[in-house]
Parts: C-alpha cells; structure tokens; sequence
C-alpha cells in the first residue's frame, strides 16, 4: 500500500510502520503498561451504535463550529504530539503546513523539535500551545509569553503528566531522541514538575492573554473545579493511555463530564478517534470538538505535510457522511438521540 491508496485512519499506521525507525513507530503506537486503556478507547466508540433518522434533507451539510471565539470549518483538531522530527525529517512545518490545507487548529507540543517561530511562519490556521509547566515557573512564564508573541490562540495546559506512565514499549527500545532532534522550548532535560495544582492554573491564568484549557481531565468532579477556576474549556483525555493504564475509555468518561460542566464551558475530547463515525458520537455525547493524535503522526510519516492533510480530510469527509446518514445537517443538531439506546 502507497498514500494515494490509503482509504482509512488504520492504513496509515499499517504503512507508517515501513516508513518509520522502529524507535519512533513504538514511541508512536505505544501506550502504558499492558495498553487496556489504548485499546478501550477503541472498544468503547466501536460498541456504541448509532440511531439514524431517515427523510430528512441533508443535502446541505454543515460542519462548521465556534470554539473559543474561533470559527472552524470543521470540529476536528490536531492533538498536542512531541517529537514530529522522529516521524519526518520536514517534523513540525509538515504538520503545520498539513494543518493549514485541512483548515485544522494545530495544537503545538511543548516538546516540539521546531520553534514556534518557524512553525508560525508556515502557519494559516490556527496555532494553540500544549504546555508543560516545568518546575522553574519562570521558564514556563516564559514560554506562554513566546507562545502569545507567536500569535498561538489557546493554551492546553496538560494536567495528566506529573509523571510519564511505565511505558514499557519504550522502555524496551530504549527509546531516545536521535543526533540532531531537539525541543527547543523544553530543552532536553525531562523536568515537568510534580507539584502542578489548581493554583498553578489560577498563576497562568493570572497573566496569560489567551484562553487557557486544562487537558487531561477524566473525573467529573476535577470538571467541576475547573469550571470553577475560570478555565476557557477542558481536554478529557487519558493521552491515549499512554500514562496510567487502566482508566476508562475518554467516551466512557465524557457523559459524565459533560453532564456536570453542563455547557458553562467548551468540552473537547481525544482518544482513539479514528473514523467519522467516533466524531460524531463523541459530539453526540458532549463534546464540542474532537482532537486526533496517533493519525495525525502516521500520515506524517506516510507523507509529510500531504499526509496530515489526507488524515483530516478523510475523517472530516467520513463525518459528513455520518451526519447525513444520521440525519443531521448541522453540529447544533447533533445530540443524543443519534446513539441507539
Ligand atoms: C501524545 N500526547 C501528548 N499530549 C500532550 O499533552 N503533550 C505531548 O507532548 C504529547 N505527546 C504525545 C506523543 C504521541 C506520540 C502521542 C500518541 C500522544 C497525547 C495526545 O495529545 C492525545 O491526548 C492523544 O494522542 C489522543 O489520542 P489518539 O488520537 O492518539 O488516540
């Protein structure tokens, strides 16, 4: 199989592993410990079943949405990943500029091998930045100030790290940065802090210009206080399973949380979305926009920029088409009377 001939999410992983170092393809497809959460995330889109409605017109399919004061054409967001220079040598300028064709929000990782600057400048959609709060509070400051000079609109503050899971995968690779690949806003050192608490979110939001979101959020109840500390909007997210294995799968968790966030703010979800289908379920049960990681890292790989652009075009057609099937011409109109109950 080449790109031209890739019809889904799955081929891209399929082809990714003959295009990647086999160090780079585990640090991709790995999760933590013995992968339950990896693959619940999976099983639990795939077990829930859709109730369509018939004779309704669709021929007018609309998918645009507004997040955070944004317009998007589409609902469908590039999570934060490390490390693209490992999946390609063109690294975060393919994404950028794979973003930009599919019309995607580009959320940055903080441990990205190309500066904000340069991805700024290839940039025309719309750039977030993933943080890591570091225990030097003043580097971080830093580096939300580098991130608002660099025009990024949003900051996902990820809450789910203060310790990488046991990552097992990369552990037998010994997984490493190759010669050559840096983070230039992290530096090489490893050193979030474990001590981030709801008064760290209150600091950032104390002097940061731009929304701040926290990701990582799976318990209703850390969804309540985050409603409370003023943020602009949650991630539920277990990071593709990748830090504590054996949570719930991030569709199980949503119902939940967006019972108790009860639309005060924005909900977004990743997890294990790899089909139009999982778009759609996922807005069906609270959220308002979706993140895609492991794809997005495949089809780098696959095909650079051109790659990205395919991975978001395909989804977002696959969304279309599960919109029209259910009967649902706009986002406003997708709720929970598409799941079969
Ligand atoms: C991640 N994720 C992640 N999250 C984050 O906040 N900062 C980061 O630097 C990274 N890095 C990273 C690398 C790789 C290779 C993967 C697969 C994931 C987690 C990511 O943002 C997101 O939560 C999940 O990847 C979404 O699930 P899927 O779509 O990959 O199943």
């Amino acid at each position: 199989i080449e790109i031209a001939g890739i019809v889904n999410l799955f081929d891209f992983e399929k082809l990714a592993v003959s295009k990647m170092t086999n160090m780079a393809y585990e640090y991709v497809a790995s999760g933590a410990a013995d992968e339950f959460t990896v693959r619940w995330n999976r099983q639990a889109l795939d077990a829930i079943k859709l109730n369509p409605t018939v004779l309704v017109d669709v021929s007018q399919i609309d998918t645009s949405t507004s997040l955070l004061g944004l317009d998007l054409p589409h609902p469908i967001l590039i999570a934060p990943t490390a490390y693209h220079k490992i999946m390609h040598p063109e690294g975060e300028l393919a994404t950028a500029r794979g973003a930009g064709a599919a019309e995607a929000v580009y959320v940055v990782s903080s441990f990205t091998t190309t500066s904000l600057e340069e991805i700024a400048k290839v940039a025309t959609e719309p750039l977030w930045l993933q943080l890591y709060v570091r225990d030097d509070r003043s580097f971080t400051k830093d580096l939300v100030q580098e991130a608002e000079y660099q025009g990024c609109m949003a900051l996902c503050v990820t809450v789910d790290t203060p310790v990488a899971g046991a990552r097992n995968r990369q552990q037998r690779v010994n997984f490493a940065l190759p010669n050559g690949v840096h983070t230039p806003h992290m530096h090489d050192a490893f050193a979030l802090t474990k001590s981030l608490t709801w008064k760290d979110i209150e600091w950032l939001k104390s002097f940061a210009k731009i929304p701040v979101l926290v990701k990582g959020i799976l318990n209703p109840d850390d969804a309540e206080k985050a409603v409370e500390t003023g943020v602009s909007g949650i991630v539920v997210s277990n990071h593709s399973g990748r830090n504590l294995d054996t949570v719930p799968a991030t569709i199980e968790a949503l119902p939940r949380i967006a019972e108790k966030v009860n639309k005060r703010i924005p909900i977004l979800m990743d997890g294990g979305i790899r089909r139009g289908t999982d778009v759609l379920k996922a807005i069906a049960l609270g959220a308002n926009a979706v993140l895609v990681g492991k794809p997005i890292c495949f089809g780098l790989a696959c095909g650079g920029a051109e790659g990205v652009t395919k991975v978001l075009g395909i989804l977002r057609n696959e969304f279309e088409l599960a919109m029209a099937l259910t009967g649902k011409a706009t986002i406003a109109e997708i709720d929970s009377s598409v799941i079969w109950k």
